[in-house]
């Protein structure tokens, strides 16, 4: 029996992972999972699901959640240490990490220092501190399995690799692809001044929450990944090939040393990379359609247009000075989402916005940072975006 804790249950990735639970029988059993705002849909889950423990960070949430809650339950306190006491229980086997943002940051590193298995979907602490988090999973024993697709995709490409030894792996690696679908604005030729949330958050290819949507928009969530999987994988900037793939049916691709590309390839379908990270290293029937490639018909590649869509070049710029910069673009990114999808800024702002930060963030660049650093970083990043926003400082920024 596998004992799993989900957090972020009521989420994108939460939802798709109590599906997969679904289907898998009786040898994977929700333990725990948790929850922000969304009351309703949690209350559903937890009496279909009947897990032991139960949280919820949102205090109004608390309030209408103490009275109804099932016997078997237990609703803990709605503050963090109830997250990370979720993400470190000891009978716990595996933890999916499904929160969005920064919030996920400190659940993920008790689960670290628990010595747990990670299926890791929150990209943002990878972003903000990956190096250094990869080095407390040795530290400590723990293994995160990637749950994001073009992650997931690699790893399942670098089959029966040791995930603590990628450095190993990397002398046989020439290269990777990583993947995109270029999201809703690919094709279009025109100015994206004037895009609304609605359109930006009208994907083609993935129904996914709102701030990975828009970052798919603007391909931060490419950059993102980009950092992720230098981080997950040890792998140099020189090796990591980000290819425009509209079909989205190749999730990414690791190229070796004697010409040889493997691919992992499905039905654009969260399910499949979820339940992998459920089973791994076991392959179970999922509920996904397989492909039909014959439908398929045709496969594109492209190269990504880094001046429509400046956040690609910001993100690998972070990455490339190392030290805090990319904590600070996560947590500016955070806040120029938030502030585009509440219409108080344009489409075009948000790299605009990112970048004003960046350009005044302190310290030098250097490889190595600090958990604690890296949350402080976080902390400034979002201060700063906030008054640069409020003082409409990003109306200067020229990129
Ligand atoms: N969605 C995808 O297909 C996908 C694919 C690859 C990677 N990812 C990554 O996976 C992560 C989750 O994405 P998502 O699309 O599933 O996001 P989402 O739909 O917005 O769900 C986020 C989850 O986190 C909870 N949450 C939000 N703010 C919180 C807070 N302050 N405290 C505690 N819980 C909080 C939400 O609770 P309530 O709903 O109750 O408010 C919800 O359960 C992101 O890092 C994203 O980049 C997602």
């Amino acid at each position: 029996m596998k004992n799993i804790v989900i957090l972020g249950s009521t989420g994108s990735i939460g939802t798709s992972s109590l599906s997969v639970m679904e289907g898998l029988g009786p040898d994977y059993r929700v333990l725990a999972m948790s929850a922000n705002r969304n009351t309703e849909l949690f209350l559903q889950q937890i009496h279909t699901f009947k897990p032991r423990f139960a949280a919820v960070l949102d205090p109004a949430a608390y309030e209408t959640l103490k009275t109804q809650i099932p016997q078997g339950t237990q609703l803990l306190p709605p503050e963090m240490e109830s997250l990370t006491f979720l993400a470190s229980l000891p009978s716990a086997d595996l933890i999916i990490n499904g929160l969005v943002g920064a919030v996920g940051f400190k659940p993920l590193i008790a689960a670290i220092k628990a010595g747990k298995t990670i299926a890791l979907a929150n990209k943002e602490p990878m972003v903000m501190a990956g190096k250094t988090v990869m080095q407390e999973c040795r530290r400590w024993n723990a293994t995160i399995i990637p749950v994001d697709s073009e992650p997931s995709a690699m790893f399942q490409c670098m089959e029966g690799t040791d995930a603590n030894s990628y450095d190993q792996v990397n002398k046989s690696i020439s290269r990777v692809f990583l993947t995109a679908s270029g999201g809703p604005f690919a094709k279009r030729t025109d100015s994206l001044d004037t895009v609304t949330p609605a359109e930006a958050l009208n994907h083609p290819r993935w129904k996914m929450g709102k701030k990975i949507t828009i970052d798919s928009a603007t391909l931060m969530n490419k950059g993102f990944e980009a950092i992720e999987i230098m981080n997950l994988f040890s792998l140099p900037e020189e090796k990591v090939q980000i290819v425009i793939h509209p079909q989205s049916l190749i999730h990414s691709a690791v190229e070796y040393v004697d010409g040889a590309i493997l691919a992992e390839m499905s039905e654009p379908d969260m399910r499949i990379p979820i339940q992998y990270a459920i089973t791994y290293p076991k392959r179970m029937p999922s509920p996904v359609k397989p492909l039909n490639l014959f439908q398929a018909q045709k496969l594109e590649f492209f190269e990504p247009d880094f001046e429509r869509f400046p956040c690609l070049e910001l993100a690998l710029a972070a990455q490339a000075k190392g030290s805090i910069f990319p904590a600070v673009l996560s947590a500016a990114d955070e806040v120029a989402v938030d502030a585009f999808l509440k219409e108080q800024i344009k489409f075009t702002d948000i790299p605009k916005l990112i970048y004003s930060v960046l350009k005044d963030t302190y310290g030098t660049s250097s490889q190595h940072i600090t958990l604690n650093q890296a949350a402080e970083a976080d902390a400034w990043g979002r201060e700063k975006a906030l008054a640069h926003l409020a003082e409409k400082k990003y109306t200067k920024a020229i990129l």
